[in-house]
């Protein structure tokens, strides 16, 4: 029986950041630091690892803000590769916080992994006064060797998330992520981890990576808006330039501007899919009998979008 293993795939993000002054947390360059460099900044891994292997691959150095349909591709399929090696216990994936929960969500969506991938990430750099980082990456650690984690989980500030509640929440604090009304699935507090609930990681279907592999680019999805004064011209702009998929997060229970539902209804005649979220951040949009326009289940307007893109790949 070969060596346990852990592997983490480095991304970018303000994990690997550096600024030019220690207390500068705004002004610093995201994704300038490889994977190992930020391991060897980890203090008492050794300990956390114990008789664990540790390996690491850079797939990517991007500012989560650019992340795009290359890098999430790059990424999955990585994924996959480690996850089928037995050895494999769990994967650490060092990420930036800024689209993080679009990638955790997306990753669930097509790996649906017994294994634990666990996102780590960082509000400071890695040369402030104070990174975060490398707590971060230790809990991560904590959470990928915990007996009964599994699925696509997120760590930032002691706080486990599961992908499909997870959202960013806050700007500039370090705990900048929570899990909506579901909460956290846990905490780690000393390299240990307290599970709150099961981790549901039970979304996702492999057929879904099947399609991602050989496609050549994502179909092209945006997302609108509805808000006082919303009119149609976006959606009908978007319908002419030859979009295949409209979400809008609409306002309270879905509720839309009759000009934005008037256009968006054009739009579904004419063969565009269509989704309709909430801009709340709390609740889910609940349908009434003879809605023109389908609800996406309880899904933030950027994850209803990950699953457009999806099921639009893999009809
Ligand atoms: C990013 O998302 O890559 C930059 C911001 C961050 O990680 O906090």
């Amino acid at each position: 029986m070969k060596q346990q293993k852990i592997v983490v795939l480095g991304t970018g993000g303000t994990i690997a950041g550096k600024s030019a002054q220690a207390g500068d947390n705004i002004g610093y360059q995201a994704a300038q630091l490889g994977v190992a460099e930020l391991l060897d900044a980890v203090p008492g891994l050794p300990a956390v690892l114990q008789d664990c292997e540790l390996e690491a691959e850079q797939v990517a150095q991007v500012d989560s803000k650019d992340m795009d349909f290359g890098v999430w591709q790059r990424l999955a399929l990585r994924c996959e590769h480690w996850l089928a090696q037995p050895e494999v216990r769990g994967l650490v994936i060092t990420h930036g916080t800024d689209t993080l929960e679009e990638t955790a969500y997306f990753l669930q969506a097509v790996l649906a992994p017994d294994k634990p991938v666990v996102l780590a990430c960082a509000m400071r750099p890695a040369t402030a006064l104070l990174a975060d980082g490398p707590q971060n990456l230790l809990d991560a650690f904590a959470v990928a060797l915990a007996p009964s984690a599994h699925g696509v989980l997120a760590v930032c500030a002691g706080q486990v998330h599961g992908a499909l509640d997870v959202r960013k929440s806050h700007t500039y604090r370090l705990d900048a992520f929570d899990s909506g009304e579901a909460g956290p699935v846990g905490q780690v507090e000393e390299a240990r981890v307290r599970w709150l609930r099961p981790c549901a990681a039970d979304e996702g279907a492999a057929s879904a990576l099947q399609a991602l592999r050989g496609a050549p680019a994502w179909p092209r999805v945006e997302i609108v808006m509805n808000y006082a004064g919303a009119g149609g011209a976006a959606v009908d702009a978007l319908v002419q330039g030859g979009v295949q998929g409209l979400v809008v997060a609409g306002t309270g229970n879905g509720s839309l501007h009759h000009e934005l539902e008037a256009a968006l209804q054009r739009a579904q005649a004419g063969g565009v899919r269509v989704l309709r979220t909430t801009r709340c951040a709390y609740g889910r949009v609940l349908p009434k009998p003879g809605d023109a326009l389908a609800v996406a289940q309880g899904l933030s307007p950027v994850k209803a979008r990950v699953a457009m893109l999806l099921s639009l790949l893999a009809p």
